[in-house]
C-alpha cells in the first residue's frame, strides 16, 4: 500500500517503521513545516493517510484529506468536540475515516473486558469505581482519549455513576479519573472497583508505542477500498 504520514513525531516515526516492515511504501510525510506536501502528487497517490499530529491541528488535516479524497486513519486525540462535524462531512462527502482513541489491539481487548465487567458491577452497588491513567510528560490532552473511552463505557453500564470527573475527589455520582504525567510512560490505564472488603483492578500497560503503530497500520490496510466511518469494532469484530 501507499501510505502518507501526517505528523512525523514519536508516533509518525513508529508507524513508518512498522509500515515498512509490513511491505508498505511511505509516499509522503507532512508535518507542521511543509503543509504544501498535501498538494503533492505523492500525497494524492496515497491509499490512506495516517494522522498523528496535535489536538489543535487534527481537524484541519482531516478536512484536507477529505478535500483530496484520501482515506484517513485518525490517531490524534483531544479533538472530539468536533466529532459530529467530521462524521457529517465524512457521510455527506462519501469519504473514508477511521478513528480509534487507542489503536493497540491489547487495549481494545481491555475495552471489551471493561464493558463486560462494568455491566456485571452495575448489580453490585457496594463497589465504588474509579480510574487512573498515566502518560509521558509531553502529552497535551488530559484525561487521555483512552481514559475517556473507558469512562464512557463504564457510564453506559453503571447506573449509579452519572458523569466522569478528572479529580481525586467528588460526589458518589462522579466517576473519578486520576491522570498523572510521569517521565516517558507510553500509556497505563487502570479501572479499580473498591468495596469495604476487597478490591478488583483491571489494567493495561503499554510497553512501547509499537502496539499503537501496528494497530494504525492494520487500520490503513482495513480501509483500503472502503468508504465510510469506521472504528476498531468494525476491524476487530469482538
Ligand atoms: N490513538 C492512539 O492509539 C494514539 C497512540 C499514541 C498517541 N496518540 C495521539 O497521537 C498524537 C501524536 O502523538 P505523538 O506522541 O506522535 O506526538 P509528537 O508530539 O511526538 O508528534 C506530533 C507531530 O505532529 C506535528 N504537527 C504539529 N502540527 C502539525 C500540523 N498542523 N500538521 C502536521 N503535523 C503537525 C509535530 O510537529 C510533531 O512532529 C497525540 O494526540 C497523541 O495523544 C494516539
Amino acid at each position: 500500500m501507499k501510505i502518507a504520514l501526517i505528523g512525523y513525531g514519536k508516533m509518525g516515526h513508529a508507524i513508518e517503521s512498522i509500515a515498512k516492515e509490513r511491505g508498505h511504501t511511505i509516499v509522503s510525510v507532512v508535518d507542521i513545516d511543509n503543509p504544501e506536501a498535501f498538494d503533492s502528487s505523492q500525497f494524492l497517490s496515497a491509499d490512506a493517510a495516517i494522522e498523528f499530529s496535535q489536538p489543535q491541528s487534527a481537524y484541519n488535516n482531516y478536512l484536507k484529506c477529505f478535500e483530496r479524497n484520501v482515506p484517513v486513519v485518525a490517531g490524534t486525540t483531544g479533538w472530539l468536540d468536533r466529532w459530529n462535524e467530521i462524521k457529517s462531512l465524512c457521510d455527506k462527502g462519501n469519504h473514508t475515516f477511521f478513528y480509534a482513541s487507542n489503536y493497540s489491539i491489547g487495549v481494545n481487548i481491555f475495552f471489551a473486558v471493561n464493558k463486560y465487567l462494568s455491566k456485571m458491577m452495575n448489580h453490585f452497588p457496594s463497589y465504588d469505581v474509579g480510574m487512573e491513567e498515566i502518560h509521558h510528560i509531553h502529552k497535551l490532552d488530559s484525561p487521555s482519549g483512552t481514559g475517556i473511552t473507558l469512562a464512557e463505557q463504564i457510564l453506559g453500564n453503571i447506573e449509579r455513576k452519572k458523569q466522569w470527573k478528572e479529580s481525586v475527589e467528588g460526589s458518589k455520582e462522579d466517576l473519578l479519573i486520576r491522570s498523572k504525567r510521569e517521565g516517558e510512560v507510553p500509556g497505563f490505564h487502570e479501572v479499580i472497583y473498591e468495596s469495604d472488603v476487597d478490591t478488583i483492578r483491571i489494567q493495561h500497560n503499554a510497553k512501547s508505542r509499537k502496539g499503537f503503530a501496528l494497530g494504525a497500520v492494520l487500520a490503513a490496510e482495513f480501509v483500503k477500498g472502503k468508504k465510510g466511518f469506521f472504528s476498531m469494532n468494525d476491524m476487530l469484530d469482538f
